[in-house]
């Protein structure tokens, strides 16, 4: 891991916008981390793939927090970039917000660490395109 990102690697759009189901409540009343992780995962893919140009595998979670919980009605963004960008990996910080009171009120509920690795067709491992 080496390089820092440009600042044009840093979008300000959310890359997902996800509404939880009935079905992904806990317990508590809350949504299931499991579900939130499963959602990091798809926005950091999808960043890391547009800036691997290829395939990308999740290899590692850096950091992974809870910050607050999601509720039934909430919409979720997730907010997506490059932190660090190495050989063959990426890096990719994962922020999540909640919406909720019919707009009026956001909260950064989960945030994130996921390294992903550029993959060529033998699934191995394969050098990040020019930055
Ligand atoms: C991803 C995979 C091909 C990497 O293979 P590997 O033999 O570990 O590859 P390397 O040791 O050459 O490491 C490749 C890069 O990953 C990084 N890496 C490997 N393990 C890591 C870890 N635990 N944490 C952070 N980075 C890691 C290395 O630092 C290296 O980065 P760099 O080239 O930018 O310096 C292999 O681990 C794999 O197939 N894992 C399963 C992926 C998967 O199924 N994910 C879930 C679904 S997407």
């Amino acid at each position: 891991m080496t390089d820092k990102p440009a600042e044009s690697d840093c979008p300000r759009d959310p890359i997902l916008r996800v509404v939880p189901r009935p079905a992904d409540i806990n317990a508590n009343g809350h949504i299931f981390g499991g579900w939130v992780l499963s959602q990091m995962d798809i926005a950091g893919g999808i960043v890391a793939g547009r800036v691997a140009q290829g395939a990308v595998a999740t290899v590692a979670i850096e950091t992974m927090e809870f910050i607050a919980p999601i509720l039934l009605r909430d919409i979720i963004s997730l907010y997506a970039h490059v932190e660090r960008r190495g050989r063959t990996s990426l890096a990719i910080r994962i922020e999540v917000i909640a919406t909720r009171d019919g707009g009026r009120t956001e909260e950064r509920v989960t945030e994130g660490v996921f390294t992903f690795v550029a993959l060529d067709e033998n699934h191995r491992p394969r050098a990040l395109p020019p930055a």
